[in-house]
């Protein structure tokens, strides 16, 4: 029987396998960071981190149901400087993605910076999507002008680490295409979409209130009610990307055929949030055992037999 692949690339980053974690599901702190080591994702990725650590926002900031969840962190994060001691002092041959979320444009540049000085990690994956980002909690990758110039400034640092960008999701074709525009004139090594729907709300109809506090119960949506919206960004994105330029899926993943359907859209890699929040470290395996099972089912022995194959009648 041949064995089936998932190993990856991501523009020149190996991966054994192609399911990782989402920023901020369960990987803030050193217990939750070596968990992750131990684990069979195919990488790390880290909680968004800023400069100083943070607690975030009040609880309840964070809230499930059967298809999806809500949440309004407010970014709690031990600091750029604990994620790079850590990260550091660990022996792994998995990549690390440090996540980043600066709370102004300088702050990312300052972080990028640090994390250039690191040892071990691989990437950097800016977070484009966190609305405490701007003054005027605008969600920066929603500010296009502002995402070019941000970009050329990234660029002219000194970078020593791969470059990536997590972006919100998009509602219509004009937006895709104009950031595919804007990420197309940067060495921008994959782009990671997409992030938690912005501005939902989910209510307790018995108690008749919201099931988060902060932000009067609004918060950023994951889960199964977004794969949809993943899926439609992967598609899209891909065909107006560079060739050269990565996308990692993430959104709305809780089983092996949904991985296989955002590689079938143009992913090389998934992050699972909310099911990895739900079912703790075990989903690893289960979903790499059900993407097995469904890739022999279709007779498929690597990702790269159908990445980006969806057809479009
Ligand atoms: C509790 C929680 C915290 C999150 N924190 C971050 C974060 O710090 N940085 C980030 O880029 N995305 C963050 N996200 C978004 C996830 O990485 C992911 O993009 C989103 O949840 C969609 O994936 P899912 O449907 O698998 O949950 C967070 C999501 C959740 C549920």
């Amino acid at each position: 029987m041949k064995k089936i692949d998932i190993t990856t690339n991501i523009n020149g980053i190996r991966l054994y396998s192609c399911i990782m974690n989402a920023s901020g599901a369960l990987c803030s702190t050193e217990k939750e960071l070596s968990n992750l080591l131990k684990s069979s994702s195919g990488a790390i990725v880290t909680k968004s981190c800023t400069d100083k650590p943070r607690k975030g926002n009040i609880k309840p900031r964070y809230f499930e149901w059967d298809i999806g969840s809500i949440n309004s962190m407010g970014l709690p994060n031990l600091g750029i400087d604990f994620y790079i001691n850590f990260l550091d002092g660990i022996t792994t041959n998995k990549p690390i993605f440090l996540s980043i979320s600066g709370l102004s444009l300088e702050e990312n540049y300052l972080l990028i910076q640090k994390a250039n000085s690191s040892t071990k990690i691989n990437a950097i994956e800016i977070n484009l999507s966190c609305p405490n980002i701007l003054k005027k909690k605008e969600i920066l990758g929603y500010e296009f002008d502002t995402v070019y110039n941000f970009l050329k400034n990234v660029f002219r640092l000194n970078n020593k680490k791969h470059i990536g960008i997590k972006l919100p999701p998009y509602f219509n074709d004009n937006d895709i295409r104009n950031m595919a525009f804007i990420i197309n004139k940067f060495p921008i090594s994959f782009i990671t979409c997409i992030n938690s729907l912005p501005n939902g709300l989910f209510i307790n109809s018995i108690k008749e209130s919201t099931v988060i506090y902060p932000n009067k119960g609004f918060g950023g949506i994951g889960g199964t009610i977004i794969k949809s919206f993943a899926l439609a960004n992967i598609f899209k994105f891909s065909s107006f990307l560079r060739k050269d330029i990565s996308i990692i899926g993430c959104g709305g993943i809780s089983s092996g055929i949904d991985i296989f359907d955002h590689i079938l859209c143009g992913a090389s890699a998934v992050q699972v949030g909310t099911q990895f929040i739900k079912e703790g470290i075990s989903v690893f395996d289960r979903l790499k055992n059900e993407l097995i099972l469904f890739l022999k089912k279709k007779k498929y022995y690597s990702i790269n037999n159908f990445i980006g194959n969806l057809n479009k009648n």
